[in-house]
């Protein structure tokens, strides 16, 4: 019996090293954690159980003299973070340079679809070659396995990727389709082709790091969710925001005990707003003096600052934030900005999470590159993904909410549900400025009268007592008091119930 035993042990060894002493202390010299590493400090201490360490890649002509490396290059099973279930695939870059197989793929595959039917989140941990270039189209066609399941889980349960080393060719698609990406400084990457194609190309000489590095993708392409120093950071800041998430579309998100009262009044955001409402303020102040402990998890925090998305927790429960941000381009929604709230609004709707909205707009952004761009088309879909929207929506206007601007975050009349102003909200067509120069053309070389007009019109249009007779805004509210009112209003809506009329899917603006 002991050597059947033993012999479970060497086989067991044998898939631990994966490719290999040699290879592993490469991986270390990068300043790189292995596969196994990672995973250990992802989930719960002892808690990880792991999957298919025996499955090989069947030889073939270009592989049969390669001893097979049982797990074939990556690392699946389900293990534990905070008590909650998680599923997880980690990617073994010492074996074939983590490439995909389709075996390698069969197991990451098998690992999604019970994550999907038990219902709990999928973290990949990716360091890749991409597709295993001996195993030709066995590979693509693994892939392809993979996106379907991307595909059908999104939605269903969250889906998080960690790109921890190379991640390169069509490889990107799956991190692409799950709900959030975060990036490694320095060691890792993200590219379609890199800069040797580019080069032949385009004529481009770029670098790895500026092609598809973690800077690149969180502050240029938009891309990533989060960049971290290193691969223990990035493990820990996972297992920090996998605590605000649901395990599934079925449940509620967690709730985290806290002692932070409902009623903490925060005289300071009295003084938030300056006098003068060409002042900018940090937003961010706001949200996390309304937060539970101050405990804010900001997402692409590098990327279109003029929107603020994240989540934190009000008496426990997390809450998607989106906030306007005065400091970025005086707040203006502008293409990059509107699609970064927009995906964060549909995620937080996909899961039933509850959205607060503060709002300071000026309105879009002008100018001919945002409507080359095509703000009308991505303008929409910060405006779709607000009014499809059926979880709890409040929305507190701090200072201006102008134009269309005001009708997109998250208003009244896209079905939010209550919503508030600050006394210095300024809600209107457009600011007193520009609504002067137009309703009184004939006046405009006369300074003094245009001064006098638009501080009349200020007066009489730019607060926020005009919605606030047409009910648009439920209340004006003392900024002091807001995350009391908040947490009765959150609470007020914690059952609500609203359905969209049936269809086979909706056809956002992509
Ligand atoms: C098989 C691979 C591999 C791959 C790396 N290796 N990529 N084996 N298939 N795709 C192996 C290497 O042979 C080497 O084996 C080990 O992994 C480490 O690779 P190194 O090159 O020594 O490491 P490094 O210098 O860090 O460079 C990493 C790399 C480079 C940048 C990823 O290996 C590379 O460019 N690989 C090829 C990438 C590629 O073109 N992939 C196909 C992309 S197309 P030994 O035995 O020496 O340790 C694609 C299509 C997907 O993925 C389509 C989906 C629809």
């Amino acid at each position: 019996m002991e050597d059947i035993l033993n012999e479970l042990e060497t086989r067991r060894e044998k898939a631990r090293i994966g490719g290999g002493q040699k290879r592993i202390d490469t991986q270390h010299s990068k300043g790189k954690l292995t596969a196994r590493e990672r995973i250990e400090l992802l989930v719960d201490e002892g808690s990880f159980e792991e999957w298919d360490m025996f499955v090989e890649q069947e030889p073939n002509e270009l592989t049969a003299h390669v001893d097979p490396i049982p797990g074939d290059g990556v690392i699946t099973g389900w293990g534990t973070i905070n008590g909650r279930v998680v599923f997880v695939f980690s990617q073994d870059f010492t074996v074939f340079g983590g490439s995909l197989s389709e075996a390698h793929a069969k197991k990451i595959c098998k690992m999604m679809d019970k994550a999907v039917s038990v219902g709990a989140p999928i973290i990949g941990l990716n360091d890749s070659g991409g597709a295993r270039i001996q195993e030709g189209v066995g590979s693509l066609a693994g892939y392809a396995e993979v996106f379907q399941r991307n595909v059908d889980a999104s939605g269903v349960v969250p889906q998080i990727s960690a790109i921890m080393g190379p991640c390169a060719g069509g490889a990107v698609y799956s991190p692409a389709m799950t709900d959030f990406i975060f990036m490694v400084r320095d060691t890792s990457y993200m590219f379609v082709t890199g800069p040797d194609v580019v080069k032949t190309v385009t004529h481009e000489e770029v670098s790895h790091e500026e092609l598809g590095g973690a800077t690149t993708h969180n502050t240029k392409s938009g891309v990533a969710d989060g960049a971290f120093d290193n691969d223990i950071d990035t493990l820990e800041q996972l297992r920090r925001f996998i605590d605000f998430l649901p395990m599934c579309n079925r449940e509620k998100p967690p709730i985290i005990e806290t002692t932070d009262p409902i009623d903490r009044a925060e005289p300071s955001l009295d003084s938030l707003v300056p006098r003068d409402s060409m002042k900018p303020y940090d937003i961010k102040e706001l949200i996390v003096k309304v937060v539970d402990e101050g405990d804010f998890f900001e997402l692409q925090p590098e990327y279109a600052g003029n929107i603020v998305i994240g989540f934190g927790r009000m008496e426990g429960r997390t809450i998607g934030f989106v906030a306007n941000q005065p400091l970025v381009l005086a707040g203006c929604l502008d293409i990059d900005s509107a699609k970064k709230g927009a995906r964060f609004v549909r995620f937080c709707d996909c899961f039933n999470i509850p959205l607060i909205t503060f709002v300071d707009v000026p309105g879009f952004l002008p100018g001919t590159s945002q409507e080359f761009g095509g703000i009308i088309k991505h303008g929409a879909k910060l405006l779709f993904a607000y009014a499809e929207a059926t979880v709890p929506k409040v929305t507190v206007i701090t200072r201006k909410a102008y134009g269309g601007a005001y009708d997109v975050m998250s208003s009244k009349h896209i079905r939010g549900d209550l919503n508030y102003a600050w006394p210095t909200a300024e809600i209107a067509v457009m600011g007193p400025k520009g609504a002067v120069e137009i309703i009184y053309r004939e006046d405009k070389d006369d300074i003094k009268k245009i001064e006098a007009r638009t501080e009349e019109y200020r007066k009489r249009f730019a607060n926020p007592f005009v919605a606030a007779q047409k009910g648009f805004i439920d209340d004006v509210i003392f900024p002091r008091n807001t995350r009391r009112r908040l947490c009765r209003a959150l609470r007020l809506l914690e059952n609500k119930e609203v359905n969209n009329i049936w269809k086979k899917h909706d056809n956002i603006p992509l």
